[in-house]
């Protein structure tokens, strides 16, 4: 390599395949207190031991996050949630812990009241833990090899665009991490919903890739009485649920809320199908859809790496069909409503 080239030399992160070569690794890695970003449905995690404070706060500087915004931590199955909670067996919660294990592996976070052996900083400082078993084969694998429990957020800068591909990772998050685990896109696209089972009836602090109705079905309760709705949510019940969240750097607003008269110079459209009937309506300079055939899960899947795509076309404005918010539509709406919070 001549002179030239190594100044020109750029650090990237190693990406490995979902062999076990690579999971052996990637596990030793996090023993030994280094950051492995990984797989899971929802999106990609940026994970650390969670027994070691000094692992976990490098998350947190990895990531620009704040320290009073606590972290999800995964696990392999249902023996292996005692790694990260003390539930008593005697309380509600321990009842509706198990009423929702029908939804694992998969997107659903469950709050209750955590191990003392996990480092202070994963919880920030509280008494209960978020806790999931995602239904990602690689994780799993991963999560099967480590005797321990893994903290992991989203693996992005914090208040950017969660990843969706291993490739988003490598590019916003390159000296910190030891090592990313391929395994594809994610197949849900948005974050898991997140119920707390710290009061009862429970209560929906996030909506995402579980949709709240399964959950009040199988609690046997109206949505109504589970998830209040978000402008009368007191802030302290989610403490990372700040109003500006999961937002491109560029301007966005949902369609319907700003005058097409407003519209600036460059203006983007994310529309809903290739049927949408907002197509006509201005002269897009750049239009994608998030879905081929309208339907919501195509569209959670997509969403995050259309919003990512926008982002890098210099535009002026995203607009994004909205849709219902019934269903998944809940947590589209939710992120839609984050990234536009700007105005
Ligand atoms: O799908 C997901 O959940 C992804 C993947 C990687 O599993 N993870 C994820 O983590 O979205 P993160 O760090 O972006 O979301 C953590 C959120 C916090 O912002 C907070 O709202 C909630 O989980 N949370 C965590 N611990 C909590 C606790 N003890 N009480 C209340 N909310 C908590
Ligand atoms: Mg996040």
């Amino acid at each position: 390599m001549s002179h030239g080239d190594s100044a020109r030399h750029v650090k990237q992160p190693r990406v490995l395949d979902d062999s076990p070569e690579s999971l052996e690794y990637a596990a030793k890695q996090l023993a030994s207190g280094q950051l492995v970003a990984f797989p899971t449905e929802t999106v990609y995690g940026l994970g650390a031991n969670a027994y070691d404070e000094s692992a976990v706060r490098r998350i947190f500087l990895a990531k620009g996050r704040p320290a009073h915004n606590p972290l999800i931590v995964h696990v392999a199955s249902w023996e292996q949630l005692a790694l990260a909670t003390c539930v008593d067996p005697a309380a509600p919660c321990w009842r509706r812990l198990q009423q929702l294990a029908i939804f694992w592996p998969g997107p659903l976070s469950v709050v209750v009241p955590r191990h003392p052996r996990l480092a202070p900083s994963v919880t920030a400082g509280l008494d209960s833990v978020a806790v999931r078993i995602p239904a990602h084969p690689v994780a799993l694998a991963l999560l099967r090899r480590c005797d321990f429990p893994v903290a992991a957020p989203s693996a992005n800068p914090s208040n950017y665009v969660s990843p969706t591909t291993a490739e988003h990772v490598a590019n916003q998050l390159v000296d910190e991490v030891s090592c990313i685990l391929d395994g594809g896109p994610c197949g849900v696209g948005v974050e898991s919903t997140i119920v707390s089972l710290l009061e009862d009836p429970p209560r929906i602090l996030r909506f995402g890739g579980l949709p709240a109705e399964q959950i009040a079905r199988q609690l046997q309760f109206p949505l109504g009485r589970l998830a209040m709705p978000p402008e009368t949510a007191p802030r302290i019940l989610a403490p990372g649920m700040l109003p500006e969240h999961y937002a491109p750097r560029t301007r966005l607003v949902i369609a319907g809320s700003l005058p097409l008269s407003n519209y600036p110079a460059r203006v983007g459209l994310l529309a809903w199908s290739p049927a949408s009937a907002l197509l006509d309506e201005h002269p897009y300079v750049s239009v994608a859809h998030l879905s081929l055939h309208g339907n919501e899960e195509e569209v959670c899947r997509n969403l995050f790496a259309r919003l990512r795509e926008f982002d890098q076309l210099g535009l002026d404005l995203i607009v994004v069909e909205g849709c219902e918010r019934t269903g998944l539509g809940r947590a589209i709406m939710d992120r839609l409503d984050r990234a536009a919070a700007r105005g």
